[in-house]
């Protein structure tokens, strides 16, 4: 459309000095130090959706962080679409590690350096500028609703909640989200599944107090040893999960599945050299894009205990730790799989010590269908403005909303995201490419036109 190329490219440095803008406040929401900066955020956001062309902008109050709801209401009889996004990010740390500080964000070789560049502040904005692109050219094809929360980092636990108790404000046809990636720009593709997640912290303790490692080492079982013995035990010698019944309610691939899913672009020795490993590392029988994006996993997150600091210290410590978290893949149920891993993880457990397993917060994985009228309208917006057909895909992180939306609402999602998988998120150095951001704010308003026309 001649009006929103006009539009988008005469305000394009403001699009992007407006972006730059939300990246320099600092909204982690783990950390509640950061908390006055992610009510600054909130309110940045709702301003954006107001000067965008809402109708209203409000600010949710939760237990938690503050939600953001916005709306622009055209026609009650045309489709609605609820847009989600996230405001929040991971905290930055390790600091050290930035070639640029987090929320001083800079433009190098095309590409936004900043915390939440990509995940989701650039991607979640590109919604608010397509929104004000359709507003100010008075085309605006349908119902846009908007609902930005501030704590998908930290598990969304207050947004269930909000919907359960907002079903009618957020009626809609369906949920538009951009909070993934794409293979790259030569090769546009849509994310049709994300895992879910099982998160567990593990405590480990030996002795009653910290001990001497000579005058007891020997002869006390030291929890580090142990723990990070029995985290090697959880995957056999095919790097299987060997827990009992983990796997009992997976399901194979189909053979014309996996041909698909392996036939997008994919090459090991490029993706060993730019992560700078040796080799890859998976299940026994699976494809590196099976294995990220249909298989589950386990890993340790964070592992501590003992002494860390400078030089050396000669101790037997009384507890170790460690953060693990299992990526859940179709049909798979968090809570199920929290309750397998911690019975399994006591059983292993050797007399000598104690094990306290606690769950943190979880996640559903969840398959959106690529047959719907609205992945036909994301597939077409694609089309549109790449020229090139997307390519179906697996997401390996998680959105554990989207399979509240179904389950609260009724309402599928569409997973248009627009970053890459080398963007950094939750890594030191998160960048967004700038051709991305406004390839993004251009491809939107189709993904509108489209799934207002397909609706009718
Ligand atoms: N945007 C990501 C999820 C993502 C990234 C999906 C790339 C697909 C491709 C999201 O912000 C995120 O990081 N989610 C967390 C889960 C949450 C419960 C902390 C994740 O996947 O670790
Ligand atoms: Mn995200
Ligand atoms: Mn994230």
């Amino acid at each position: 459309m001649q009006a929103w190329n006009d539009y988008q490219s005469q305000n394009k440095d403001r699009f992007l000095d407006e972006l730059l803008d939300l990246l320099r406040i600092p909204s982690v929401s783990a950390d509640s130090k950061y908390k006055a900066d992610v009510a600054r955020c909130a309110d940045a956001v709702k301003d954006s959706l107001l000067k965008a062309g809402a109708d209203t902008a409000e600010i949710c109050a939760t237990a938690g962080h503050p939600i953001i709801y916005g709306e622009k209401i055209v026609d009650a009889s045309l489709p609605t679409v609820l847009v989600y996004g996230h405001y929040d990010v991971q905290p930055a740390d390790p600091l050290n590690l930035w070639t640029s500080g987090p929320f001083e964000p800079v433009i190098k070789d095309g590409k936004i350096f900043a915390r939440g560049a990509c995940d989701d502040k650039g991607q979640m904005f590109m919604h608010v500028k397509a929104l004000e692109v359709m507003a100010k050219t008075n085309t605006l094809p349908c119902n846009i609703k908007f609902m930005i929360e501030g704590e998908e980092e930290v598990g969304s636990s207050n947004l269930g909640k909000f919907l359960e108790d907002n079903k009618e404000k957020l009626k809609a046809d369906i949920v538009l989200v951009s909070d993934t990636s794409m293979i790259s720009m030569e090769h546009p593709s849509i994310e049709s599944g994300l895992r879910g997640l099982a998160y567990m912290e593990v405590e480990v303790t030996g002795p009653n107090r910290d001990l001497h490692s000579g005058v007891y080492g020997g002869a006390v079982a030291n929890p580090i040893n142990i723990l990070c013995k029995m985290i090697a035990s959880l995957h056999d010698d095919n790097n299987h999960i060997a827990i009992p019944g983990f796997y009992d309610k997976v399901q194979e691939l189909s053979d014309a599945e996996k041909k698909s899913l392996n036939a997008a672009p994919f090459n090991q020795q490029e993706y060993n050299e730019e992560l700078g490993i040796g080799e890859e590392w998976g299940e026994k029988g699976y494809s590196n894009l099976e294995r990220t994006g249909t298989r589950p996993t386990l890993d340790v997150n964070g592992i501590w205990g003992g002494y860390t600091g400078e030089g050396a210290k000669t101790v037997l410590p009384s507890k170790a730790f460690a953060k693990i978290s299992m990526r859940l893949v179709p049909n798979q149920v968090s809570g199920e799989i929290s309750d397998l891993f911690a019975r399994h993880f006591e059983s292993i457990a050797p007399k000598g010590v104690q094990v306290k397993v606690t769950a943190h917060h979880g996640g559903e994985p969840v398959v959106t269908p690529t047959d719907s009228i609205a992945y036909q309208a994301a597939a077409k917006a694609i089309q549109t403005t790449f020229g090139k057909d997307p390519i179906p895909t697996r997401g390996g992180g998680s959105i554990p909303i989207v399979a509240l939306f179904e389950k609260t609402l009724g309402l599928k999602t569409v997973l248009l995201g627009f970053g890459l998988d080398n963007d950094n998120i939750h890594s030191p150095n998160e960048k967004y490419d700038v051709a991305n951001y406004y390839k993004g704010i251009e491809t939107i308003p189709y993904f509108h036109k489209y799934f207002a026309e397909m609706s009718k």
